[in-house]
């Protein structure tokens, strides 16, 4: 006869292994993928081939003073500059971001067992970034628009954040830094107006993106059922907070003076844009929706997303 105490273990060892079990199978399937969908931007894209003429090198819907007083003022010429040095602004903060995300996975793997597929798709996402980061800072020297680094209080506080966030925490800020940057992309990609090699960088990483963001929303998704409840809300706190720093840092300030114009001006139009509130909470939407959805968008995590302006 088995003792209440004794079936709610059984139960909680079921579920463990049914999440278990799902958690290698999502990893199976992601592993598959990975397999018939991988690129080597190095062979796959045309580095030799001249800048084309009266290209842009990013969207001008998504460059972040489009439709601004400012932005009617400019000249095409500075609009399609401007639009050069956000992408490579853009790509630096990619490749900020990945470099946190590849320590993030090393870390979430550390202790697991090294001949399951959750860990070998993990690898496989490691090297799938360490692609990224090296087709990204191509990109920027194809532009000739220097890298613009994040603060160094921003510098420094994903240092700490990348040492020790909590596994919840660290995969709420992975979706954080992939799903409104993919968003984008995907607009990126298919449009003849941009650049043939933003379009081929955008397209590899929109492809193979998709699978990254999967692993890491049914990993969140677990741990938002699995994880400690302290766990569970720092994640709310932790991630509204990413959004609030990411939200300030997503474009350097610094492509406004290096394309002749008044910083502080240029701020502030875009802090008062209509167009780009619009832009960065449609980017946000699938991604604040899905939080929505399994609980991390609560009490003081929600208003600090509400704060960052990627929230309606
Ligand atoms: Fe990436
Ligand atoms: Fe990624």
């Amino acid at each position: 006869m088995t003792t209440v105490t004794e079936d709610t273990e059984l139960s909680g060892l079921r579920d463990a292994l049914g999440l278990l079990k799902d958690r290698e199978q999502v990893a199976l399937r992601l592993l598959e993928s990975s397999a018939r969908h991988s690129f080597d931007p190095d062979k796959e894209l045309d580095w030799d081939a001249p800048v084309e003429d009266g290209k842009w090198f990013w969207p001008p819907e998504l460059v972040s003073l489009y439709d601004t007083p400012l932005w009617k003022r400019m000249s095409e010429e500075q609009r399609m500059d401007l639009a050069r040095h956000e992408a490579a602004s853009l790509a630096s903060l990619g490749i900020w971001f990945e470099i946190i995300l590849m320590q993030l996975l090393v870390r979430h793997i550390y202790d697991k067992s090294v001949t399951s597929a959750h860990v070998r798709y993990a690898l496989t996402e490691i090297a799938d970034e360490c692609r990224h980061s090296m087709m990204f800072a191509r990109m920027i020297q194809k532009g000739g628009a220097p890298t613009y680094p994040v603060t160094k209080l921003n510098h420094n506080l994903a240092r700490v954040l990348k040492t020790v966030s909590t596994t919840p925490g660290s995969f709420a800020c992975t979706l954080l830094g992939e799903e409104i940057l993919d968003w984008m992309q995907r607009l990126t990609f298919p449009d003849e107006r941009v650049q043939t090699i933003v379009r081929g960088v955008t397209r590899i990483h929109v492809v193979e993106e998709a699978r990254h963001v999967r692993y890491a929303r049914e990993e969140l998704r677990r741990q938002m059922v699995t994880a400690p409840r302290w766990e569970r809300e720092l994640t709310r706190l932790s991630c509204g907070e990413a959004a609030r720093v990411f939200s300030i840092a997503f474009v350097n300030p610094q492509v406004y003076t290096d394309v002749g114009l008044d910083r502080r001006e240029a701020v502030a139009q875009v802090k008062a844009s209509g167009h780009r509130r619009e832009v960065m909470q449609t980017g946000a939407k699938r991604l604040t929706d899905f939080l929505d959805d399994i609980g991390v968008m609560r009490g003081v995590g929600r208003r600090l997303w509400k704060s960052s302006g990627l929230l309606a």
